[in-house]
């Protein structure tokens, strides 16, 4: 049985009408000074939310907040999110966050207990964090009833779909600061993309390993070796022909691939923008993560905006993986121009890269999952 096919989803459940469901949300959104930001994460569990009140059942979210460190700090209370909550689906509980206590990350099993207390059901809509083996996330399926949310499946589905069985031409345009953040995902996407196109920061490294000059860029030289190994594998990379940044003087240039003395690069240049636009253009299938440039800054933006629009225009199966990309796209006003954006940055990168995560193991062990005919499960 597929990783797919042997996970429990809503329809799974036993008859849900007057019982309770504890249900784990990602509902770690960006905070300003106690407000927030972008309620993306939020509106994107609507769905299951609602099922399951249509189902007749009480429901029950808990969700983690940023990273308080196993104690209530009350710049990390759910206050904000429950307001919102509240506003959105009406009639909803939602715990404190499950961080305020040590026992979430280090997943105890007291904890555990204290979260299924009283529930009938379990449900894991929180894809951005179903790469942690946290308590709220592995512990309830081993005794509840459980299902993947709506949302859940649908990450679940457009990415393991990019594994399995993508159209081709597959591109896959990557950008961030750091190549060894992404190193696992570009090993395991390299088999399988046709073409990789690399910019942010992360591509300094790569021109230094053929041999560039590239001035105070950011550069991981530990990381150079990978880079020549990764050039040499015989998959096509393109990386920046051009370069924006600021030179020693203080001023914004452009230059070639060869940055002189106390350059520091912060976007890819026109040149480089057109080049991969033209790769988004003519693929059939794009997944793209992390920004080509410093696009906070609008002198650095035109590169990731070029890209961004790219995925906007083309005609290709277009993935967004979450976080900074995801961030970008909504500040050009182009996020509901492509086809998904992940709610998660390093499970929807984990889960390319190892086609499975901890939350979803946790589901196909749980009691009511869909058993193969040989009862092996997986
Ligand atoms: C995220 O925002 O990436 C998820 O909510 C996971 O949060 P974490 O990286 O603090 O575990
Ligand atoms: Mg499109």
């Amino acid at each position: 049985m597929s990783t797919r096919a042997a996970l429990p989803v809503l329809e799974d459940l036993p008859p849900l009408a007057g019982h309770r469901v504890l249900v784990r949300t990602d509902f770690n959104v960006p905070m300003d000074g106690g407000r927030i930001t972008d309620d993306f994460r939020i509106r994107a569990a609507l769905p299951t939310i609602q099922w399951l009140q249509g189902q007749g059942a009480s429901v029950v979210c808990a969700s983690h907040l940023g990273r308080p460190k196993g104690k209530p700090d009350p710049r990390w209370s759910m206050d904000a999110v429950r307001a919102r909550l509240a506003e959105l689906a009406p009639g909803v509980e939602l715990l404190e966050n499950l961080r305020f206590d040590a026992g979430e990350e280090a997943n105890d099993a007291a904890f555990v207990a204290r979260l299924v207390d009283g529930m009938d059901a379990y449900v894991d809509d929180a894809f951005g964090a179903a790469h942690r083996a946290h308590a709220s996330i592995v512990g309830p399926p081993r005794t509840l009833p459980s299902a993947m949310g709506r949302l859940l499946a649908r990450e679940v589905d457009v990415l393991l779909g990019l594994r399995d069985h993508p159209k081709h031409p597959f591109v896959a345009v990557l950008g961030g600061a750091k190549i060894s953040d992404k190193l696992g995902v570009v090993e395991a996407l390299l088999d399988v993309v046709d073409a990789l196109v690399i910019g942010g920061a992360m591509c300094f490294t790569f021109l230094a390993a053929q041999g560039n000059p590239i001035g105070d860029s950011l550069c991981e030289p530990d990381q150079i070796d990978t880079c020549r190994r990764l050039l040499a594998s015989g998959k096509t990379i393109h990386l920046p022909e051009d370069i924006i940044g600021v030179a020693a003087d203080g001023s914004v240039q452009t230059w070639g691939t060869h940055l002189p003395a106390g350059a520091k690069g912060f976007d890819i240049g026109p040149g480089s923008a057109a080049a991969f636009a033209d790769v988004v253009m003519d693929a059939r299938t794009v997944f793209w993560n992390g920004p080509m440039g410093m696009f906070e800054d609008e002198r650095f933006a035109a590169g990731t905006r070029a890209v961004a629009q790219a995925m906007a225009d083309t005609r290709a199966f277009t993935v967004v993986g979450g976080g900074d990309s995801a961030a970008a796209l909504a500040q050009f006003g182009l996020d509901d121009q492509v086809d998904h954006v992940s709610t998660g940055g390093g499970a929807s990168l984990e889960l390319l890269e190892l086609g499975d995560l901890p939350g979803l193991a946790a589901l196909r062990a749980a009691p009511n999952a869909p058993r193969s005919a040989s009862g092996s499960e997986g």
